[in-house]
């Protein structure tokens, strides 16, 4: 049993989160209600105090509370925040730091982990501003559960209404008491960033890749439990910590260093993005001249197909994911490549999209198997790493024989 606490913005799913203190005490949780002026226009702390069996709290200034300084005392004793419905206004308190009132003072004030679930009008929802307030907050940690689409209160049918009770509920279980990861003890191997080909001793042909999907991959790998290899080209955004860095810097590098630990690994993703061409670099700096400069290209070996080509599992055939950039046709391109490069898994970036991909912190994918196609909406890289791991868990657990304990 854990004490919750349940923040209640001012939003019409208030009436939702008597549901949801309902549903959280019947799984055998303690709840507190802490209620925003504005949730008190929807529904009455009554209501609340007559679910939870517990004085609900409305105000940072009532005499008496201050005795032990409630909002403080309360951050060290409860085992979870849920903010439910959670208004743009209160996403915006927490994203910023400001505590005008009880619950944004708690949230700033708590250690344990801290769930919102947002509900609002579709724009609200889809506006920069509250999309930068979202990312902020789970860039430290803060989870989200997504909200519904279908009609809203005000009218408008889109995103935005609050999830549905029992999904929150269900949230709530798995981040107080997480389902052990199929990842936990395995080895995953991640590739990350661009790959530099030297023209001369000064110059070289890059791509815009920030390295940013495949470090948040490799971090939710380990907090999943993982051992984590991470191939990273050359990036000036920080590797995640809990990772063993292999710093590499053209696609004939990246190939050696995965090639040599691909058998190693029970898992092999190849986020980079490798150079599909290189070049033999001029052992001086060329001098310019009147004429065009003519440099010849040639193909680099494909990493991703050469681990794809390990004969068998016992032959060090990892579980292999590939990302594909596609603009158009992206299930059918995204297969092809899948049967071609004998992947387990494409995950393929719409880059016709400008939210998405390169040099964004955001990203919307479609995760492409043989048989299947889950779209993944827009969504911190950190969000779209945990969606790739959630598929390849179960890979994972079929995946005939474990990799021997190293
Ligand atoms: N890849 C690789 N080695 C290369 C080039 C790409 O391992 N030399 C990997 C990338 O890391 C990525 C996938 O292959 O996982 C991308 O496949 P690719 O065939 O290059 O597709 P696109 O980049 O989408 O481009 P195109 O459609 O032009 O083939």
């Amino acid at each position: 049993m854990s004490l919750i606490a349940l923040g209640v913005t001012g939003g019409i799913g208030a009436y939702k989160a008597v549901e949801i203190a309902r549903r959280l005490q019947k799984q055998g949780h303690d709840v507190v209600a802490v209620m925003t002026d504005a949730a008190q226009r929807f529904v009455t702390p009554l209501t609340f105090e007559a679910i939870t069996r517990r004085q609900v709290v409305t105000d940072l200034w009532t005499p008496g509370t201050n005795a032990d300084i409630e909002h403080i005392a309360l951050a060290s004793q409860i085992d979870l925040l849920l903010v439910a419905p959670c208004t743009a206004n209160t996403l915006g308190k927490f994203a910023h730091g400001l505590a005008d009132d009880f619950l944004s003072s708690l949230y700033l004030a708590t250690t344990a982990p801290v769930v919102l679930a947002p509900a609002m009008n579709t724009n609200m929802f889809a506006h920069p501003a509250v999309a930068a307030n979202l990312q902020a907050l789970q860039a430290r940690g803060v989870r989200i559960v997504e909200p519904g689409s279908g009609y809203l209160a005000c009218g408008w049918i889109g995103k935005g209404r609050l999830a549905e009770p029992e999904d929150v509920v269900a949230f709530v279980q798995q981040v107080l008491a997480p389902a052990p990861s199929a990842l936990r003890g395995r080895t995953v191997l991640v590739t990350a960033g661009p790959t530099y080909e030297n023209i001369d001793p000064v110059r070289y042909i890059g791509n815009r890749s920030s390295g940013r999907m495949g470090f948040a991959l490799a971090a939710e790998a380990a907090r999943r439990g993982a051992r984590v290899t991470l191939v990273a080209g050359p990036t000036t955004v920080a590797p995640p910590a809990g990772a063993d860095v292999v710093r590499v810097r053209s696609a004939s590098d990246m190939h050696a260093a995965v090639m040599a630990r691909a058998a190693e690994h029970d898992v092999v993703i190849m986020a980079a993005a490798v150079a599909d061409y290189t070049l033999d670099q001029a052992p001086q700096k060329i001098a310019k001249s009147e004429g065009p400069l003519v440099l010849t290209l040639s193909r680099t070996r494909d990493i991703l197909a050469d681990v794809g080509a390990l004969p068998s599992r016992a032959d060090g055939r990892p579980v292999l994911v590939g990302f594909a950039a596609e603009t158009h046709d992206v299930v059918a391109h995204a297969r092809e490549k899948l049967a071609r490069k004998r992947a387990d898994l494409i995950v393929a970036n719409d880059v016709a999209r400008a939210d998405a991909g390169f040099e964004v912190e955001t990203n919307a994918v479609t995760l492409v198997s043989a048989d299947t196609a889950e779209e993944v909406g827009l969504q911190s890289k950190e969000g779209v790493a945990a969606r790739i791991l959630d598929r390849v868990e179960p890979l994972l657990s079929k995946w005939p024989a474990p990799a021997p304990a190293r």
